[in-house]
């Protein structure tokens, strides 16, 4: 850490802040200073400390008055999206706590403060700082099939923006169609960099570099990372070039979206390997549903287990001769989301190089696309609990 880090605490207990103070003593170049301590009832002079605060970790207690401390929260995260922040509450429920972090905290502390577990979660926002450690927070999804024109690129699209507005963090879209990637039509950019460029000069772009070649989508805090214009420069991209874009961009995104495509390659492999969540897409007839059986055989190779792939029905109507059931028993998976068929909202969205919900906010498939990001938002922030929580109980044992 080269700099000193500014702590802002707004928590009404008297012994929570001092149990606190303590803890931090015990770090080295952190310092929380009286004027940076807030009894909760001054929620609002703390909030606007943390904004004024350079270098600084806002802690705050959601115990009680949980709706108006994280509307603040919120806030705060609008107007400074950079602040970190950790939620301490002792109703430590997934509810709570998936509040907590859709609300802006990056970390949740339960109360009463565990010394360990307060310096792990204090230590991984510092090193979030000085970015020096991949963003463990970082989540990738793709979007896979083994089959054409069933609905990855819409789905990889639509699903980054609504991630992208849901979580106001950056989100980064990449499409690894590498031949003929139709990301950058969909949403009608003309990239200044696509993934060839990218792809050769990973060594040396420093993260802020990095984000500068990628394209921003409008005014939003999504960023898409194109195909290459030129097919035979797609040849030349190796794996491990996509290894390594996606290590760099694990530390400045909260959430990195793949249009993986049909193809099946080293890279495209490397691509699924690094994913936390696949989605396995298909539409609702016989040829689908036999490629999502071979698609799941492919995954059982690769040793992918089950929490790592999820099947979504796309153009979905209601009354399909083949029942969700039916699916779900030939292919031995649960169907974990459905998206309506929608054909017009869906081709105006791609001729006008838009996602579905600047057509139509209120058109049904603009609202499924709202609740798929949600809920996979939900899922992964759970899934990450999990792991935190088995990784806290193996150092205690
Ligand atoms: N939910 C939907 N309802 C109706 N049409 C859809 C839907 N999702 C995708 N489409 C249409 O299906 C076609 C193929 O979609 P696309 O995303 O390009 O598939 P893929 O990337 O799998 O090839 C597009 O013309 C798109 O408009
Ligand atoms: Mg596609």
């Amino acid at each position: 850490m080269g700099q000193n880090l500014n702590i802002i605490l707004i928590d009404s207990e008297e012994n929570t802040r001092n149990i606190i103070k303590s803890y931090l003593s015990e770090l080295e170049n952190i310092q929380i200073s009286s004027e940076c301590i807030f009894e909760y009832s001054d929620i609002d002079e703390g909030i606007k400390k943390s904004f004024e605060t350079q270098n600084s970790i806002l802690l705050i207690d959601i115990s009680e008055n949980t709706e108006k401390a994280l509307e603040s929260i919120r806030k705060l995260k609008d107007e400074k999206k950079d602040t970190l922040i950790a939620a301490l509450s002792y109703k430590a429920t997934t509810d709570v706590i998936i509040k907590a972090m859709r609300a802006g905290a990056k970390e949740f502390i339960s109360k009463p403060v565990i010394k360990t577990d307060f310096k792990e979660t204090i230590t991984a926002l510092i090193q979030e700082i000085d970015n020096k450690t991949v963003n463990e927070s970082c989540k990738i999804i793709s979007t896979f099939s083994n089959k054409g024109g069933i609905g990855k690129t819409s789905i990889a699209v639509n699903l980054a923006i609504e991630l992208a507005q849901l979580s106001k963090e950056k989100v980064a879209l990449v499409d690894l169609n590498l031949q003929l990637g139709d990301v950058a039509t969909f949403l009608d950019l003309t990239p200044s960099f696509a993934m060839d460029y990218i792809a050769n000069n990973i060594q040396n772009l420093d993260d802020n570099e990095l984000l500068k070649t990628l394209t921003r989508y409008k005014n939003t805090s999504l960023y898409v990372i194109a195909d290459p214009l030129n097919i035979d420069k797609s040849k030349e991209i190796t794996s491990a070039q996509i290894e390594e874009i996606l290590q760099s961009l694990k530390k400045s995104f909260s959430y990195i979206v793949i249009d993986i495509g049909t193809n099946i390659d080293s890279k495209t492999i490397k691509a699924l390997d690094m994913s936390d969540l696949i989605l396995l897409v298909a539409t609702v007839n016989l040829p689908a549903i036999r490629s999502i059986q071979r698609c799941m055989e492919m995954f059982n190779k690769l040793g992918y287990t089950q929490d790592k792939i999820k099947l979504v029905l796309n153009r979905y109507m209601e009354n399909e001769e083949i029942k969700t059931s039916d699916i779900e028993e030939v292919v031995k998976q649960k169907v974990y989301w459905k998206i309506p068929n929608n054909y017009l909202t869906m081709m105006s969205a791609i001729n006008k190089g838009v996602p579905v919900n600047e057509i139509n906010q209120e058109s049904n498939i603009a609202q499924n696309y709202m609740d798929f990001a949600s809920k996979v938002s939900d899922y992964l922030i759970t899934q990450k609990l999990l792991k935190d929580y088995n990784k806290r109980e193996n150092i205690r044992i």
